[in-house]
């Protein structure tokens, strides 16, 4: 299967930023682990700070022979109804995972514009959701 992994903003600093709450490893050694563990399937990966970006790639995704997505909005989870259309708007499964378990973070945190649109939703178990995510991809 093809997959495409995004992740939205701040989350080229995972590994230096906060953490305790989004753990130390650097999203490149997590996408060698996903390409090992996953080595019947093309894996590739776009990270934006930038919410246009993050339409564009959904919308080329689809387009391009992407199979599923799996989709770190980050902040832009709480707050993008125009990455929610996104997601609506293609023909693509695409899960929605977030590191962090986010109900059980600050109030604003626990509003998903995205999960209505999403196949499905990973929070709180780290960067484990991201395999967790792919292996439902495989599947599906
Ligand atoms: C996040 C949770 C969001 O609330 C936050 O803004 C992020 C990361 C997570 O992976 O836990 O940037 O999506």
């Amino acid at each position: 299967k093809n997959i495409l992994v995004i992740n939205g903003p701040n989350l080229n600093l995972l590994g230096k930023r906060e953490p305790v709450l989004y753990g130390s490893q650097d999203f490149s050694e997590v996408l060698d682990e996903l390409k090992s563990d996953f080595p019947d399937c093309t894996i590739s990966y776009f990270q934006s700070n930038n919410e246009s970006e993050l339409i564009n790639a959904l919308h080329a995704a689809a387009d391009s022979g992407i199979e599923g997505a799996v989709f770190n909005p980050a902040a832009f989870t709480h707050t993008s109804i125009a990455l929610a259309d996104a997601v609506a708007a293609i023909d693509l499964p695409v899960v929605e995972v977030h590191i962090s378990n986010i109900y059980g973070r600050e109030d604003f945190r626990q509003k998903s514009y995205i999960s209505k649109y999403a196949a499905g939703v990973i929070a709180g178990f780290g960067v484990a959701g991201y395999r967790l995510a792919v292996s439902y991809l495989v599947r599906s």
